[in-house]
């Protein structure tokens, strides 16, 4: 439960300057550039975690910014290869153009998931909120024809996602399955804590029935002991799944879960357009954001 002091601090942190408000996002981004990102992917990886590299930013307002983000993700991928990463790519569409022009998109994502496929990387598509949900499923479903080294975010919280896995899981499918962190409307949206959960263990038991992959999302200790269960009952190998967290997030979770044998990817946002990420992640934990910001002030 969200104390009153912590809900009037996560409420006034959009409002504090920017400087500030990175003191404390340090936390949960690898840095400004590539190489903070290397840096970071290879700390985990020398702990046996795998990464996700995603380049920090969302929707874009022109045709450049589009064609700066796939430049950026084509870095990635470069990086990858020479500095020989156990990692992969996280792209959101909109930083693409998706909400913009399909089409424009459409071309931009294709360079990447070729340049990908040669590379044999695996590019992951984060899913944004609802008003996007259908252009981003209708992306995937385009490219998935085209790739297979290519994935989709599922949001637990929203009501159609069951409906989701049954019309898109084929043969290889790999899914990462996470609560979701926009604030949607309860006509599409599950609201209740529980609720979520319960769906989220539903929805990952038809994942695995459907013999999809799945990236395992959470810091919820629930899901991570229900997930768990789950993969005992299919009795699953480590080759149908992995576990999935953020950046700076439970890593006390995180190491048990790596030391259980299990295996472990933790996502790696860096670059200039730190703020709104860093902003969701605070709005997610009041209790840091509180004792980062009483620390600032005391
Ligand atoms: P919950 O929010 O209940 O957190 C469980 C516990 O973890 C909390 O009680 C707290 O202790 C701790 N915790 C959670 N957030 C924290 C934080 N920021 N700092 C410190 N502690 C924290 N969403 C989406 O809509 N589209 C996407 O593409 C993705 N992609 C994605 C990738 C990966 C690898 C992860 C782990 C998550 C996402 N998400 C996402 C975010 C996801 O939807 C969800 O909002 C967060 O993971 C928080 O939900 P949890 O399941 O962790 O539970």
């Amino acid at each position: 439960m969200m104390n009153p002091f912590n809900y009037i601090l996560v409420k006034t942190i959009p409002l504090l300057p920017k400087k500030l408000v990175r003191v404390f996002a340090n936390k949960y981004i690898a840095g400004d550039s590539i190489s903070d990102a290397v840096k970071t992917v290879r700390e985990l990886n020398g702990g046996k975690i795998m990464a996700t590299i995603d380049v920090l930013g969302e929707s874009i307002k022109d045709r450049n910014e589009a064609a700066k983000s796939r430049d950026e993700s084509l870095e990635v991928l470069d990086t990858i290869v020479k500095e020989k990463l156990d990692g992969n790519l996280s792209v959101k569409l909109t930083m693409l153009g998706l909400a913009m022009d399909y089409d424009l998109c459409r071309g931009l994502f294709s360079e990447i998931l070729d340049s990908a496929k040669e590379k044999n990387i695996f590019v992951r598509i984060d899913m944004e909120d609802s008003s996007v949900t259908d252009i981003t499923i209708k992306m995937y479903e385009e490219m998935r024809k085209r790739y297979d080294n290519v994935g989709l975010v599922l949001q637990a919280y929203l009501r159609r996602t069951e409906n989701d896995i049954l019309k898109l899981t084929t043969e290889k499918s790999n899914f990462r399955l996470c609560k979701g962190i926009y604030i949607e409307p309860e006509s599409i949206a599950y609201k209740g804590r529980q609720e979520i959960r319960d769906n989220y263990l539903r929805l990952l038991r038809i994942m695995f029935e459907k013999n999809a992959y799945a990236g395992i999302a959470t810091h919820d200790d629930y899901l991570t002991d229900g997930a768990k269960e789950i993969i005992r009952d299919f009795k699953l190998t480590n080759d149908k799944f992995e576990f999935q967290m953020l950046l700076g997030v439970r890593e006390k979770l995180r190491s048990e879960i790596v030391n259980e044998g299990y295996r472990m990817r933790v996502y790696v946002p860096f670059g200039m357009r730190w703020y709104e990420y860093s902003i969701r992640r605070f709005q997610e934990n009041p209790n840091v954001a509180g004792q980062v910001v009483k620390s600032i002030f005391s």
